[in-house]
């Protein structure tokens, strides 16, 4: 990352043991749009503030914006390659597009400042904003995923993860940003688990206990890590997974929360378009017998500097009085 992109909200934070992810829509109306405006240039206080109550708690809140709530909020400029999200497959097997303007990530090593800064967060935001979607997660043993495979083992780390997730030159005005992409899936557990481990071994491309890469000759070219390995030009192009388990048990609901980090949408759709489709078309991803994706939406992270700035912006691309009051202050 050159040294003058704006420093990014905590995308490449490490994993944690807690997380909640909140959806929601937008209320109308212009008020609607000015709360949440003002909001943003109070979140980083708001993170900050929780987090100083459990040194080493790891608290953290990424925070985006879905695309037609980015014209209402903000207008133009916007993000070069936000779009609403992409639907890929057909009858059982879709990736569905639902509602979602907003996003919030957070994360930490304890539940309760997860729950804590959700509520501060809410709170803030109440009236103006319907939370059409809210999942607890958690870590699972060994970094188990709900159907019991170590999940995240392939992620990007370092330098890696923020060439991989962060925006640079290809579009200035939003550097230092980054896409994510949302689904919940839900898992039929008494199918899956009725497969042998070596069957469930072949679908996911690795092996179960010791996380280890099925051999080349015998992995399947359907298996979830082949389909999910994408090249451009030669080189590996790599997203940033936080995936969390989450579930009641005494529903039957067993789910996994997928999130997916990117400097642009397309890595991860070609990913959906693998494992929803196939490639080549019909040798799709198995995992999908035994999951269905009950939610879908995409989001552009703006950097820290700009969540902040945002709050001043308006829809038709003037910024407030009180900013302008201010910028004339210090000439
Ligand atoms: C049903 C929900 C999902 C589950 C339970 C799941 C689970 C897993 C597991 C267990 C692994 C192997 C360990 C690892 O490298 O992390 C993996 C790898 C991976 N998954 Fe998923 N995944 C899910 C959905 C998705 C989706 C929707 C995408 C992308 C759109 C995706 C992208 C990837 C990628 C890029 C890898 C690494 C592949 C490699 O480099 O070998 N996953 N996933």
């Amino acid at each position: 990352m050159p040294d003058n992109t704006p420093e990014p909200q905590a995308v490449c934070s490490p994993i944690t043991r807690s997380a909640i992810f909140i959806v929601a829509t937008l209320s109308p109306g212009a008020e609607s749009a000015a709360v949440v405006r003002a909001w943003c240039a109070d979140v980083a206080a708001l993170v900050r503030a929780v987090g100083k109550r459990v040194q080493g708690g790891n608290l953290s809140c990424v925070c985006g914006f879905g695309s037609e709530a980015w014209d209402r909020l903000f207008g133009q400029p916007r993000p070069a390659l936000l779009h609403p999200f992409r639907e890929f497959g057909s009858g059982a097997r879709r990736a569905i597009a639902t509602a979602g303007d907003i996003l919030l990530h957070i994360r930490a090593d304890q539940m309760d400042l997860c729950f804590e800064l959700a509520t501060q967060l809410t709170g803030r935001l109440a009236g103006a904003v319907a939370v059409v979607d809210e999942v607890h997660g958690f870590r699972y043993f060994d970094m188990r995923s709900m159907v019991g495979f170590v999940d995240g083992t392939e992620n990007p780390v370092g330098n890696q993860a923020v060439l991989s997730t962060i925006v640079g030159d290809e579009d200035p005005a939003f550097a230092g940003g980054s896409y994510v992409l949302v689904q919940k899936y839900l898992h039929n557990m008494a199918a899956w688990n009725d497969l042998t481990v070596e069957a469930q071994e072949r679908i996911i491309g690795r092996t179960k206990l010791s996380d280890i890469e099925l051999d080349a000759a015998v992995k399947p070219s359907c298996s979830h890590s082949s389909l999910t390995t994408i090249e451009e030009d030669g080189a590996e192009v790599k997203i940033l997974r936080d995936n969390m388990p989450f579930g009641q048990p005494g529903k039957g609901e067993f789910g996994t929360f997928f999130i997916g980090y990117a400097r642009s949408p397309a890595p991860i759709e070609q990913m959906l378009e693998n494992m929803f489709v196939g490639r080549p078309p019909g040798n799709y991803d198995r995992l999908l017998d035994f999951s269905q994706a009950m939610t879908g939406a995409l989001f552009f992270v703006p950097s820290a500097p700009l969540l902040e700035a945002l709050a001043e912006r308006r829809p038709d691309g003037s910024l407030s009085i009180g900013s302008l009051k201010s910028a004339s202050e210090s000439d």
